[in-house]
């Protein structure tokens, strides 16, 4: 059976991950989580201190770093998937926090960032066998992969599942809150000159506001087995 690339992408908090996850893990693929490696650097630079109060980031300073930071995947048993360590150390918790959320996109929109990091995923996708979701996959990272999803759902659905994850993981974040924060990265990442989220234009589009995740899961699955039988 050939092993093919899957590229999923949508606007924040679709269920994109989900999904991902569930089909990687029932063809036997690696799930690559693309959003998680430009997080992973945003945490670098709040570390760093390079962005300031008023969100500025100091560009200068992080591109000289690109060098210093190395990401990788790092399969944990416990939650069934890879998860991204940063220099060597899991942050996959970190990278989750609304702070990180909250400036990540003024970190994706560098191209220097970007550069490195679509590198990195292209050669974690050579031989096939993932799934891989983010915003520019099927677009500008893995432009010839054999099946394309872009998911998208009404910024109240997005907003109340974001808004519950975060509770269960004991987050005090209001849904107002969630919500400014989708909408102000979908802008920032539907207009940005770099990779702009885009929806490619041989992708299946998977509205899923009133969808089950069952009934998406079985939606692309149907699409998925279709290629491999083709
Ligand atoms: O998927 P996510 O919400 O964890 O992604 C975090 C941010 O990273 C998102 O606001 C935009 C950016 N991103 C990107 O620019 N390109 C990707 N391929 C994946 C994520």
């Amino acid at each position: 059976m050939k092993r093919i690339r899957i590229a999923i992408d949508g606007l924040s908090a679709s269920g994109k991950s989900t999904l991902a996850q569930g089909l990687a893990k029932s063809l036997n693929y690696l799930y690559i989580d693309s959003g998680a490696m430009y997080r992973a650097v945003t945490l670098f630079a709040l570390r760093e201190k390079w962005i300031d109060r008023n969100g500025e980031l100091h560009v200068d300073a992080l591109v000289a770093a690109l060098d210093r930071i190395f990401l990788t995947f790092r399969f944990n048993p416990a939650s069934g998937r890879g998860e991204i360590c940063l220099n060597g150390r899991n942050v996959e918790k970190e990278i989750r926090t609304h702070e990180v959320s909250k400036h990540v996109s003024v970190i994706s929109k560098v191209s220097e960032v970007r550069n490195k990091l679509v590198r990195a995923q292209q050669r974690m996708a050579d031989g096939g066998g993932v799934v891989m979701d983010g915003r520019d996959i099927g677009t500008v990272v893995l432009p010839d992969s054999e099946v394309k999803f872009f998911m998208t759902a009404s910024i109240d659905a997005r907003s109340r599942r974001r808004h519950t994850e975060l509770q269960k993981r004991g987050r005090d974040t209001s849904f107002e809150e969630v919500r400014d924060n989708l909408e102000d990265r979908d802008r920032i990442d539907s207009t940005r000159d770099h990779s702009p989220l885009q929806q490619a234009e041989d992708a299946v589009v998977i509205d899923n506001s009133d969808l089950s995740i069952e009934q998406q899961f079985e939606h692309m699955m149907a699409i998925i087995q279709d290629t491999l039988n083709g």
